[in-house]
């Protein structure tokens, strides 16, 4: 099955981008939503290159912050390196963690690093994170929200922005959220709307998003279920004052969306294959961190191909998901060799 595009020649200046498409309007925003594990360095900088000016900003998975010496923990900052990160997406990074001095201490070294923005989570659901009482967990308690706003707004270097959901395991509070979000100065509010409880289950909620939507006085992130034209069009219309759009998992599976959002139809042919090709080379140059795997010994050069092949069955559960491809259809694979020539007979 082909899947191509024709790239419109790039125009950076947003006046004069050439629209084909109405569902886009000049102030529109694309973000790239932080999944741990996928939306890496790897990702963005292959989906930069093949797909260039697409999307706007991404918010990096999660640093989980820790206790301790942070010069000890300096591998964790490698994801969001600006060097490593030049030619790729935008980045904003994100802290998971719920002791404010330590959230600080993260975000002054984020500072440090180059960053203005930093983003915190009050959104990841799983239960590793929420029994910590970190991510969703935080929302159980507006008045712990508000001390954590109070001391990490408080006349620094950077601007603070924040993920978040409707609420833990009800919205009785959202409003009680939303007053204690408008006393402090924020970067911007992406609101994935969904109880913690939920996880990623069920329909997003857009009448707790509407009172988001009509009683937030920052700028209003909306994530959560865009997976096509049709149902960015939906949120547009209904939310016509939001201009921030942040996708997840159909930025994955259809890497293409992004340009048909913005660009409707585009002039540079790129595959979805040649996008997964350069995928798999970045994956083990970025996060394996190897340059020349034929140098390395035969056994080692095995383990490295099965890593890769793992990670980039993860990516194929997605892509399958989004063209309604039977998910055996990659999982069958038994080596890297195999994954490629099956994605490159199914893609190309
Ligand atoms: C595997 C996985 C990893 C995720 N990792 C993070 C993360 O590190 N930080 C975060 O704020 N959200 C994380 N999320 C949530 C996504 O950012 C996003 O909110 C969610 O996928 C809903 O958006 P979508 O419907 O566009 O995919 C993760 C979600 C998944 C499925």
């Amino acid at each position: 099955m082909s899947e191509r595009i024709v790239f419109i020649p790039q125009k950076k200046d947003e006046k004069t981008f050439v629209f084909d498409t109405a569902l886009f309007c000049p102030q529109d925003r694309l973000w790239l939503a932080p999944m741990q594990g996928l939306t890496e360095l790897f990702f963005r900088k292959a989906f930069a290159e093949c797909f260039p000016d697409c999307i706007d900003c991404a918010v990096t998975p999660f640093i989980s912050v820790t206790h301790g010496d942070i010069s000890k923990s300096i591998r964790k900052f490698r994801d969001a390196e600006p060097a490593r990160n030049i030619g790729s997406l935008r980045i904003i990074p994100q802290l998971l963690g719920e002791e404010t001095e330590n959230v600080l201490k993260y975000a002054l070294h984020l500072n440090q690093m180059g960053y203005g923005i930093v983003n915190l989570n009050l959104a990841c659901p799983s239960s590793t994170v929420t029994k910590r009482n970190r991510g969703a967990a935080i929302l159980k308690d507006y008045r712990k929200v508000d001390m954590l706003l109070k001391r990490l707004t408080d006349r620094h270097p950077f601007s603070l922005s924040l993920k978040m959901r409707l609420g833990f395991d009800s919205k009785k509070d959202l409003d009680n959220l939303v007053a204690v979000l408008n006393n402090y100065p924020l970067h911007s509010v992406i609101v994935h709307p969904r109880l913690a409880t939920q996880m990623y289950d069920g329909e997003v909620d857009l009448e707790g998003f509407d009172f988001v939507y009509k009683h937030l006085h920052h700028r209003l992130i909306y994530n959560g279920d865009i997976v096509s034209e049709n149902s960015f069009i939906t949120i547009k219309e209904r939310f016509p004052q939001i201009h921030d759009f942040m996708i997840g998992r159909a930025f994955i599976g259809n890497p293409l969306l992004a340009a048909r959002l913005k660009y409707g139809e585009i002039s540079h042919p790129v595959s979805l294959y040649d996008f997964y090709d350069k995928l798999q080379k970045y994956y083990v140059l970025y996060s394996l961190g190897i340059e020349h795997i034929e140098l390395l010994p035969f056994e080692m050069q095995e383990k490295i191909n099965l890593a890769t092949m793992n990670k980039m069955k993860e990516f194929c559960k997605y892509f399958a998901f989004y063209r309604h491809l039977y998910d055996k259809t990659f999982t069958r694979a038994k080596t890297l060799t195999e994954l490629s020539s099956i994605v490159f007979q199914t893609f190309q």
